[in-house]
């Protein structure tokens, strides 16, 4: 039997994810969404490019989550996105809102999905998204920090004219531009980045990963960056339904690990059939540490807000 996974909120990050994860071919995806008949119209749409692609599996849209019932996944991509001059904070009651009441019908619906966040801000949804669902921790993962190094890898890449294939990094903390590039863990090809690049130039790709995401807004205009979040997002449910046992970089609770506890962070994770399988601890330098802490005190701080509302 196929796997099931619903994808709520088929805006542009949602229904580009649900299009990656048909063209799988080994889950069937229900989309979900407020606007009447548009996920339905996507979902159909993506339905009838299955016999070009070879596909049978389907693909259902809907405004309610009756046909999401029994979901082995759910990635929660409703809410607003930010435009020109938004930060992602700027998002956060809007979207808290709408996280909450999506989260309750989910877990309605599929008490044993697991349950990947990606709406922004994205430290503080998916700790809402957490405590609203009441799943064990490592059911509820948030995706920010496969992006973040998907854009560290695409700039190192290209500055030194390799393959991206062979340009290994992590990008931890939350996802905000106090987001932590761990320079000492950055490889090509197993060579230390200190090795192949000056420190200028690392500064200047650090700075830009940082800023990536407002890097997309800009160009776009109307929205923010869909085509790498949703390749980011398919590759942490692969590492889960297919129980790949992968390191990744994702938005995990963390208890005591990296010195902090009671908060939803990016930090290396290994991700299998039980979501978070364990959270790896690396050692960290003194900067990287204090940076870190920083955007922790980021985190916390919507965190608090949230609470207040
Ligand atoms: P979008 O505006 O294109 O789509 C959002 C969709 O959510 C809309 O279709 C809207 O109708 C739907 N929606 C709103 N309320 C809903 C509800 N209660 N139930 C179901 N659907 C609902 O926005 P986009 O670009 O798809 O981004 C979605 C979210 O993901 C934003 O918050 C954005 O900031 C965030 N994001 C996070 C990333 C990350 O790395 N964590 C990367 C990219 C986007
Ligand atoms: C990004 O980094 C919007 O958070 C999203 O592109």
């Amino acid at each position: 039997m196929r796997k099931k996974v619903t994808v709520v909120g088929a805006g542009n990050v949602g229904a580009t994810t649900a299009q990656r994860l048909f063209e799988r071919g080994y889950m069937d995806v229900v989309l979900v969404d407020v606007v009447e008949d548009m996920p339905q119209g996507k979902a159909l749409d993506m339905q009838e490019s299955g016999p070009v692609l070879g596909i049978d599996a389907t693909v259902t849209g809907a405004n309610d989550y009756g046909p999401s019932a029994g979901s082995d996944l759910v990635v929660i991509t409703a809410g607003i996105a930010r435009k020109p001059g938004m930060s992602r904070d700027d998002l956060l009651l809007t979207n808290m809102k709408i996280v909450g009441e999506v989260t309750q019908q989910v877990v309605a619906q599929s008490p044993s999905a697991t349950l990947i966040v990606v709406s922004n801000p994205l430290d503080a949804m998916v700790q809402h998204s957490y405590a609203v669902s009441k799943f064990p921790k490592n059911r509820v993962i948030g995706m920010a920090g496969v992006l973040d190094t998907a854009r560290f890898r695409t700039f190192l890449a290209q500055e030194l004219k390799v393959s991206v294939k062979d340009v290994q990094a992590y990008v931890l903390g939350g996802h905000g531009d106090q987001m932590v590039p761990l320079t000492q863990y950055t490889t090509v090809g197993g060579v230390s980045i200190s090795e192949l690049l000056s420190a200028e130039a690392l500064e200047r790709i650090i700075k830009r990963t940082q800023a990536g995401g407002g890097e997309i807004v800009a160009l776009l205009k109307t929205g923010s960056a869909f085509y790498a979040p949703s390749a980011a997002i398919a590759e942490m449910v692969d590492a889960i339904l297919l129980d790949q046992q992968r390191l990744l970089p994702c938005a995990a609770l963390l208890e005591g690990e990296y010195g902090l506890s009671g908060i939803y962070m990016g930090v290396p994770v290994v991700l299998g059939a039980n979501g978070v399988e364990r959270i790896v601890e690396l050692k960290l330098t003194d900067a990287e540490r204090t940076m870190l802490n920083a955007s922790a005190d980021g985190v916390r701080e919507l965190v608090d807000i949230m609470a207040k509302a």
